[in-house]
């Protein structure tokens, strides 16, 4: 096959890919939010849509442009983020959470603006865990055989947290990545190590977005035979 010209490996399945980062609004003007910016999740769409999937992307706000061919459904909070994918997961092949899931959400929320007050310091944010949707996904596939892949981002002992993580998350596949200073937020480029739950390791070289995703659709794909 010539370059950038690939089988449709993908045909005839649906996937989904959740991406960016939630929001977690503490008043009409002020959230709680990450760093992602989409840009993996957006390449994950892209690459799906190219091998022939039909593609749910549940986008978190990330200001990216729609990938063509892709059925976007756009969300704000981690609950919103929840609702959308299992809605979309219900009769997926594969399921693949890309984006920033804040823990915590804020356990009120100021219809008005919060202000300042004359000599008094502010109060306290009370924070909330939010659900883990990567567990609930992978705990309560929603068809036999649904590969389901987690992303982590890691600063240290990044592949025994890694393999700890996919265990705790009972997910197929985990995405590691190893963060720090101009490391994989808002880059173009990533590197990450792809963990599977039968035991495999599969190294991805430092290179572009898109190479990742060929490779997570590549193990995917394995798995969905
Ligand atoms: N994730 C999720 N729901 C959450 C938090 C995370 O679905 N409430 C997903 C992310 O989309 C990602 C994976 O879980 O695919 C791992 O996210 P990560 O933040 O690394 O995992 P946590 O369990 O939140 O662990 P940590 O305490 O290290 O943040
Ligand atoms: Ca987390």
């Amino acid at each position: 096959l010539a370059r950038g010209v690939r089988e449709p490996d993908l045909a005839g399945r649906h996937v989904v890919v959740s991406a960016g980062g939630t929001r977690e609004p503490l008043d009409p003007v002020r959230f709680l939010g990450n760093r992602s910016s989409g840009k993996q999740g957006y390449a994950l769409a892209r690459t799906a849509a190219a091998r022939g999937a039909r593609v749910t992307l549940v986008a978190a706000n990330a200001a990216l442009p729609d990938p063509a061919g892709v059925d976007v459904v756009p969300v704000g909070t981690a609950v919103q983020l929840r609702e959308a994918v299992l809605k979309a997961a219900a009769d997926a092949d594969a399921v693949v959470m890309a984006a920033a899931v804040a823990d915590f959400r804020p356990a009120h929320y100021a219809a008005g603006k919060i202000k300042k007050k004359d000599g008094q310091e502010p109060d306290p944010i009370v924070l909330l865990r939010n659900p883990d949707i990567l567990a609930e996904i992978s705990a309560e596939r929603a068809r036999p055989g649904q590969v389901v892949v987690g992303f982590a981002a890691e600063t240290d002992d990044v592949l025994a947290n890694g393999r700890a993580k996919l265990r705790r998350k009972g997910c197929d596949l985990l995405v590691v990545n190893e963060v720090g200073e101009r490391k994989t937020f808002g880059s173009e480029e990533n590197e990450a190590v792809v963990l599977g739950a039968d035991g495999s390791e599969t190294p991805v070289p430092h290179g572009p977005k898109e190479a990742l995703a060929e490779i997570v659709w590549d193990l995917v794909t394995r798995r969905l035979e």
